[in-house]
């Protein structure tokens, strides 16, 4: 047989597996992989053992459990005021990894452009690369990260099949308010193109700001694939659940990917899931809250040491210059910080094509404060 030719040449193990698995090799504090290291609410944990010891056990149905997807519908109305029919709009999925990636199938031809916005989360281009298109990168600019407009209308053209956007951003905490999804409805409206709206970390905002989704824009409503995750909203990473939700003609399309990667996704934790999202709106009402006060906390240790934190409007992510520590390149010097002082990152050149000459890494403060401080009492000898 011929070598094995790699269909994803360029794909190695993530830098998130490789950073974990140095802060274990060395007993560094993991800061450095986007998971919380607190548990789901306990009414959380109930409902899920009574769905294990109830009847949850077999396939539920391909799209996702009526009841989840009714719980989904019930909230995005609540929430932003945008009405969704749970049937045939919703598709509940294995993770947010797995609606992306069946999206991008469902609608990425062989050499389609596909638009994303550095520095971006690694799934989209493996994915767009599977479907045969081509990855258009575009920076995103300045302190705040906000997407240059004039670029995207350069780059738009009659071969963009898709566009990706990602509000709350990971890594820099960026939103976008709805005045940039009127920006965006404007240039899109030429040509025959789609949106990916990334929103997983729709309840993860800071400071008052209220989520803006592309949903409520009924213009990109009608060409958007928005994507949420249970893992983020309920401390539940590992349940791998996430859903898409669509209008009718693209549901269809995203599904007839779906149910050939998965089938369906876990019984047991869409019943737990659906009964809590209906029973316990406060969980995600409060989220905000929760999480500024732990971006609060890490800003005040950050503020005893030599990093210079960026600004964070949402996610669980904190980016901070080290610049005044080192001179490092960034991958260099998270492997150096995680080695020879304790505390394992992300560096952000890893989120790009062609990074910018920054020296930036990406803290996770989804963590105890007991871990935060642990983190803390390593970066104040630097
Ligand atoms: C921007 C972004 N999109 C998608 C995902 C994937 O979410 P899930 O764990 O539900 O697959 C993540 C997870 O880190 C993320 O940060």
């Amino acid at each position: 047989m011929k070598a094995l030719e790699s269909k994803l040449p360029q794909v190695g193990t993530t830098i998130f597996t490789l950073m974990s698995q140095l802060a274990e090799q060395h007993r560094a504090v993991n800061l450095s992989q986007g998971f919380p290291d607190f548990r789901p609410p306990p009414e959380l944990l109930d409902l899920v053992d009574r769905a294990l010891a109830g009847r949850h056990h077999q396939y539920a149905l391909m799209p996702g459990s009526t009841a989840l997807r009714t719980a989904i519908a019930e909230k995005l109305a609540a929430l932003y005021g945008v009405t969704v029919d749970p049937v045939a709009e919703i598709t509940v999925t294995s993770g947010a990894t797995e609606a992306i990636f069946d999206a991008i199938q469902a609608i990425v031809r062989r050499d389609d452009e596909v638009i994303v916005f550095d520095p971006c989360y690694d799934s989209y281009e493996p994915s767009i690369t599977l479907a045969g298109g081509r990855t258009v990168h575009l920076p995103l600019t300045g302190s705040r990260f906000a997407i240059d407009w004039d670029r995207l209308r350069q780059a738009l053209n009659w071969r963009t099949r898709l566009v990706i956007v990602n509000s709350p951003h990971n890594p820099s905490g960026a939103l976008l308010a709805r005045a940039d999804y009127e920006r965006l409805a404007e240039l899109l409206r030429p040509y025959d193109c789609y949106l990916l709206s990334d929103e997983v970390y729709e309840h993860v905002v800071f400071d008052g700001a209220k989520h803006a989704t592309a949903l409520a824009h009924p213009e990109l409503r009608e060409r958007c694939f928005a994507v949420f995750s249970f893992g983020k909203t309920y401390h539940a990473t590992g349940w791998k659940l996430g859903y898409c939700v669509a209008p009718p003609a693209l549901s269809a399309e995203l599904r007839r990917v779906h149910q050939y990667v998965t089938f369906a996704s876990t019984s047991p934790l869409q019943q737990a899931l659906a009964e809590y999202m209906s029973a316990h709106p406060e969980h995600h009402l409060n989220l905000p809250e929760f999480y500024q006060e732990r971006r609060d906390y890490f800003a005040k240790l950050l503020a005893a040491t030599k990093f210079k934190p960026l600004r964070s409007a949402g996610t669980y992510f904190q980016l901070a210059d080290y610049s005044a520590i080192s001179a490092l390149p960034d991958v260099e010097f998270a492997r150096w910080l995680t080695i020879e002082h304790g505390v394992a990152t992300i560096p952000i050149s890893v989120f790009y094509r062609e990074p910018p000459d920054a020296r930036l890494v990406r803290f996770c403060f989804a963590k105890e404060n007991s871990t935060l401080d642990a983190a803390a009492e390593r970066l104040r000898r630097l």
